[in-house]
């Protein structure tokens, strides 16, 4: 099959939510984890862990309770009850929304996990998440190169003692983000951006080119 080239990757990488049923070959998600654990970390700590879920019984209770967070925080904003949001706010939260109610669906989920304690101070923040981001970016990138979307969320958050405990993740692990993993229903596209002028000011803050 032919591979996608670098440029092709990186500008095609968006939150891909329609993703089909079909398994994802173990061999391409060992892939995609060795990819993110090739990212910097601070002091080149490594402090992550990677749960890759494939079956079915423990992905259909992560769902559940994906489900059930949505059902409360997203559901409202997408169904529009809570007060209006601009439209591409309204279409995130649609889109999310019904991704919710299908994440039951998706072949495997992969939760990136950083030791802990999570962060009190500024500096720390930095480097907590700063050791863990790179490598979800690397994730995804790959998961993208390999023709599999992924989206990046973290919803799981408000329940993530039951998350823990269904996946039996260690107390000092904090489960930062979870990547659900599977084929595209859509195809992968440029995402919508402000342009880069708009936020790169050349040599002093201010001046654009
Ligand atoms: C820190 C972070 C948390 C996110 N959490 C969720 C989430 O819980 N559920 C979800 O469906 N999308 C989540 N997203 C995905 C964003 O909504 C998505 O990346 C953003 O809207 C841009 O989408 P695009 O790349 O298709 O333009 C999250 C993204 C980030 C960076």
């Amino acid at each position: 099959m032919d591979r996608p080239g670098f440029e092709e990757v990186l500008f095609s990488l968006r939150a891909m939510r329609r993703l089909k049923p079909d398994p994802v070959p173990e061999q391409d998600l060992r892939f995609i984890v060795e990819a993110a654990t090739q990212a910097a970390t601070g002091e080149n700590r490594q402090r992550w862990g990677f749960v890759v879920v494939t079956d079915a019984e423990l992905r259909r209770r992560v769902a559940e309770v994906y489900l059930e967070i949505a059902t409360s925080r997203v559901r409202p904003s997408a169904e529009g009850e809570t007060a209006a949001t601009d439209p591409a706010e309204l279409k995130v939260y649609r889109n999310a929304w019904r991704f919710a109610q299908r994440i039951d669906r998706v072949p495997a989920l992969i939760v990136c996990c950083a030791r802990g304690p999570r962060p009190d101070d500024v500096t720390w923040t930095s480097t907590y998440y700063g050791s863990l981001y790179p490598a979800v970016q690397n994730l995804m990138l790959a998961a993208r190169y390999r023709g599999l979307g992924t989206v990046l969320t973290t919803l799981h958050l408000i329940e993530e003692p039951r998350i823990k405990r269904i996946l039996e993740i260690p107390d000092e692990m904090n489960t930062e983000a979870i990547i659900p993993v599977g084929y595209p229903e859509g195809r992968f596209a440029r995402p919508l951006r402000a342009p880069a002028a708009e936020v790169t000011h050349w040599e002093r803050w201010g001046q654009h080119r």
